[in-house]
């Protein structure tokens, strides 16, 4: 089958023939059908998100399961799915209170770059090739933990459907789980790409009254306001602080969500953040990257939070999302901005690192 490879950071995904073993215990083979392109992406081929190499990325994926591996119970052949990139025990510490995204048996294997028995299931002429988020979604197929799989109704879009496997999942989830977000609120949103829109739309699900999206770049404005924006601020030109103090008489906003994954647009966040307020780090920064703080603020009751994939339980807020979607509640079709074949991934990555899309979709 054919797969988008990492060889060496930095370059140009190869796309190529490999092979891809038959699923083991609980795993399954899923046809890709769609692929959207997330940043995180671009930070493992950059080095920024650190993985073993060779590998083939891709983490937003949904597709139809073709074959089951023994002790499948979850999905069966024909099923449609969308992969989740936190597969979970049920049973740590974690798990069993709720917060499946931190399990502590998954999470520790994922970053090897393996399935959950420590293996890999894609090689090429006997060498062996990583998974990323144990999908590896650039590929025609993938061998994936059952786990990962959420079923989804027959009629959904897979090539919208794909979105929530990952940026839809951790945007709209950031503002409705891990911020709990309360309408008639005010919200910051720094950083206006596919996850940034997500945030925002989920702040405008969530009855936010003020959300002002930030971005460097004007064309992701004019898109967060489609996805419920009331307010646009562009740091080059305007004062952030200022002008959200302006619109917030002058206390500063309830929520700030960081987007981007930086040390400064961070600190920028918190000090959007009112007394009491929450400022929420959704972007995934580098691990040398450092944020300050003014101590004594946090004296105003200043809360700082991280959020992963939107503190989601994936088989029971994915299809809600999709739920959402197919009543018009929820924009998916309006995140694509283009598609591209596989064999065009390179060229998605570079949109994507021009900022002229909100999110692209790779279809197979
Ligand atoms: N100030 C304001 N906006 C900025 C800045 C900055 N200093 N730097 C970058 N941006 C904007 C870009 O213009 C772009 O619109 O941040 C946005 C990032 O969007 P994408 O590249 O589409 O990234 P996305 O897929 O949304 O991921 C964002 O979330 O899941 C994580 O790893 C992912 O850390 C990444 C973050
Ligand atoms: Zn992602
Ligand atoms: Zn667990």
């Amino acid at each position: 089958m054919k797969a988008a490879v990492l060889y060496e950071l930095s370059t140009p995904l190869q796309v190529e023939e490999v092979d891809l073993d038959n699923p083991k215990s609980k795993e399954v083979r899923v046809k890709i059908t769609a692929n959207g392109v997330c940043h995180s992406d671009y930070s493992i081929i950059h080095g920024v998100i650190r993985s073993p190499l060779p590998v083939v990325p891709g983490h937003e994926g949904a597709g139809i399961v073709e074959e089951v591996g023994p002790d499948v119970t979850m999905v069966q052949p024909g099923d449609h799915v969308v992969l989740s990139f936190a597969p979970y025990c049920g049973h740590c510490y974690y798990c069993a209170q709720g917060s499946p995204v931190l399990c502590v048996n998954m999470r520790t294997i994922m970053g090897k770059g393996a399935l959950l028995d420590g293996t890999c299931r894609l090689s090429k002429n006997g060498q062996k090739i990583h998974h990323a988020a144990g999908l590896s979604s650039y590929a025609e197929y993938a061998v994936v933990p059952e786990i990962a799989c959420v079923k989804i109704p027959h009629e959904v879009p897979l090539d919208k459907a794909c979105l929530v496997g990952c940026g839809v999942m951790t945007g709209v989830g950031a503002a409705i789980n891990t911020a709990a977000v309360r309408p008639g609120t005010s919200a910051v949103v720094i950083g206006c790409g596919g996850v940034g829109l997500n945030v925002i739309q989920g702040c405008a699900l969530a009855g936010a009254s003020i959300i002002i999206a930030v971005d460097l770049m004007d064309n992701k404005l004019e898109y967060a306001k489609e996805f419920g924006a009331t307010h646009t601020v562009n740091p080059a030109r305007d004062d952030l602080t200022k002008t959200v103090r302006s619109l917030t008489d002058g206390r500063g906003s309830d929520y700030a969500f960081e987007v981007i994954g930086l040390g400064k647009t961070i600190e920028q966040a918190y000090a959007c953040t009112r007394q009491g307020g929450s400022t929420i780090v959704v972007g995934a920064p580098a691990r040398e990257e450092t944020v300050t703080i003014p101590a004594f603020s946090l004296l105003n009751e200043k809360k700082i939070q991280g959020s992963v994939y939107g503190s989601s339980r994936p088989h029971v807020d994915m299809p809600r999302l999709i739920e959402l979607y197919m009543n018009n509640k929820l924009k998916l079709d309006e995140l694509v901005t283009r598609t591209y074949s596989l064999d065009e991934v390179n060229d998605a990555m570079t949109a994507l690192e021009k900022g002229e899309v909100a999110r692209s979709v790779v279809v197979m």
